[in-house]
Parts: structure tokens; C-alpha cells; sequence
């Protein structure tokens, strides 16, 4: 039985299946109505969501299939004391795939353990977010044609945002990728990820300044300032707003830029780059729904 915990549980070929099929399901939702008729889905959010939750829910619902499970966990028995790997054991046993998001780092893989069905890690703690990972591929394969022979620069919190972490993992793999990471020094990439990157000689810069890099980029990754992770409220009001995307430092980027941000953003980019033609982020709300519905059926697949 295949779960997707990490990014790299996949191979290039099996990722690029999954961009294959969501793909096909945009274009035509109407061929996969059904396909996934009796089969459940269920969704164990053990911290807040909004796109995720929703769009794993929406894309079963989209195929036929039916849903169940909790937004919070002080609606499920875990407020009663019951241990993590009870639950999943437990929820396994009333559906055919899960899809579970935890503050801590790890508590995916441990359910996976028990687990009588797949698990879909939805996002652990500030380590792994691989179904947004995903999302960000075939939203970036769609906007620029590729994966390859790309520069891709990465901005804000870069060492809570569990989405960057699993975007280097997975973009990493193809061919001539260069990564670009913004952060002030209290926020850059943990050296986990970066020691990763020189053994296996992929190329990267660190920079403080989003203006001195722009012209470079052929993506710019936004991401929010991770207020639930920092120790103390006063780092984060420090360091909120060290970076605001605003049409004026647009100025200095690429016609073809494509800018990507996984969401919620708070202030980091501003409303009024909603309507430059590269903002593509609610591109990849939507594309979240249909790369979903392609990892659910390959997952059930190969159950
Ligand atoms: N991108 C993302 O994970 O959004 P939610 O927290 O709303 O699920």
C-alpha cells in the first residue's frame, strides 16, 4: 500500500503521472464524475485549513465519492486524551483513503503506520506539504511549460514554511534549476534542506534584498510569515513585514515572471498585483482541486 508522506515517496515519472491525469481532469471533469463512486475520503485537519481541507474534500465529492472526518481536533476524541495512532487505526477502518494535517512534524508517517488504508500527509507541523507540492508543479509545469531550466526564487519564511521545504525536494530532480531564497538571516531555508542541495551540486544563492534578484527570476514563490511556529509574538512582529510584493517592485521582474503563493497570504503580497497577468496563485488554488483528484485515484489504484 503506496502513502504519500514526503514529496520524495514519488518518483519524476510517477509525479509527472499525476500532472499527466490532473491535466486531463481540468480539461474534462466530466469523464471522472463517477469514478470514484463508494470510496471515502477521510479528512483529519488537527490545525486550521482552508484550501486544503476543502479541495481534497471537493475533489472527491467531484469524482463521485463521499466524505467524512473533523475540521479541529477538539471535535474528535483526541480532546478526550485518545492517542494519534488509535485515531488513525480507528478512522481507518470507516474509509478507503485518509488525508490528515498535524502540527507535529512526523505525526503523518506515524499514522501511516497503522493506518489499514493510504495516508496523505496534508501538511506536518513546519516540515513537509507535499499535496501543495503538487499544486505548485503542475502550476508552474502549466504556467511556463516545464519543470526544467528554470530560476526559481523563494521569499519570506523559508525556514517554518513547510511548503518551500518540499518544492526544493521535489524541483531539485529536474535539470538545470536554480534556486533563489529571500529571507532575512532569522527565517532562512534549515540547513537540512540546503546541506541537501550542495551534496548533490544543485545550485543556489541566499539574498536578504527581493529587488537585487527579480530580473533573475522566472518564478517568484511568495509565502506568509508563519505566526502560529515563532517562540515569541515579538520576532514575528519584527519580521512580518520584511517583505511586500507591490506593483512598484514588479517593476524590475521579468514580462514571463510567474508568481506563485501557496495561501493564506496575509499582507506579503499586495491586492493590487491580483491583477498583473503573472500573478498565477489563484491559478493554483484551482489546480489544487484536480492534482488531488489525480493523486486520490492513484492512490486508491494501488491500494
Ligand atoms: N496552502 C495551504 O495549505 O492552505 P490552507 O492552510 O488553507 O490549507
Amino acid at each position: 500500500m503506496r502513502h504519500l508522506i514526503n514529496i520524495t515517496d514519488f518518483s519524476t515519472g510517477e509525479i509527472e503521472s499525476i500532472l499527466d491525469l490532473a491535466d486531463q481532469m481540468l480539461s474534462h471533469p466530466e469523464k471522472y464524475r463517477e469514478s470514484q463512486r463508494g470510496r471515502i475520503l477521510a479528512t483529519l485537519f488537527f490545525e486550521p485549513s482552508t484550501r486544503t481541507r476543502l479541495s481534497f474534500e471537493s475533489a472527491m465529492l467531484s469524482m463521485g465519492g463521499s466524505v467524512l472526518g473533523f475540521a479541529t481536533a477538539d471535535s474528535s476524541s483526541t480532546s478526550k486524551g485518545e492517542s494519534l495512532t488509535d485515531t488513525i487505526h480507528t478512522v481507518s477502518c470507516y474509509c478507503d483513503i485518509i488525508a490528515m494535517r498535524h502540527p507535529k512534524e512526523g505525526a503523518p508517517l506515524a499514522g501511516s503506520l497503522i493506518s489499514e488504508v493510504p495516508v496523505i500527509n496534508a501538511g506536518d507541523g513546519g516540515h513537509n506539504h507535499p499535496t501543495q507540492t503538487l499544486t505548485d508543479l503542475m502550476t508552474i509545469r502549466r504556467e511556463k511549460g516545464r519543470l526544467d531550466r528554470l530560476t526559481v526564487g523563494m521569499c519570506g519564511d523559508l525556514k517554518f514554511g513547510r511548503t518551500v521545504h518540499s518544492l526544493i525536494g521535489a524541483m531539485s530532480r529536474y535539470e538545470g534549476v536554480d534556486f533563489v531564497l529571500i529571507s532575512p538571516p532569522e527565517l532562512r531555508v534549515p540547513d537540512y534542506v540546503t546541506s541537501r542541495l550542495r551534496a548533490e551540486g544543485i545550485p543556489y544563492t541566499e539574498a536578504e534584498s527581493m529587488e537585487s534578484v527579480m530580473d533573475r527570476l522566472d518564478v517568484l514563490y511568495m509565502t506568509r510569515v508563519q505566526r502560529e511556529r515563532f517562540f515569541n509574538e515579538a520576532d514575528y512582529i519584527r519580521l512580518k513585514d520584511t517583505y511586500i510584493l507591490d506593483t512598484d517592485k514588479l517593476r524590475f521582474a521579468r514580462d514571463d515572471l510567474s508568481i506563485l503563493h501557496p495561501l493564506p497570504r496575509v499582507n506579503e503580497i499586495s491586492v493590487k498585483v491580483d491583477a498583473d497577468p503573472r500573478a498565477a496563485y489563484f491559478k493554483q488554488v484551482k489546480n489544487g482541486r484536480y492534482v488531488r483528484m489525480a493523486l486520490i485515484t492513484k492512490l486508491l489504484e494501488q491500494a
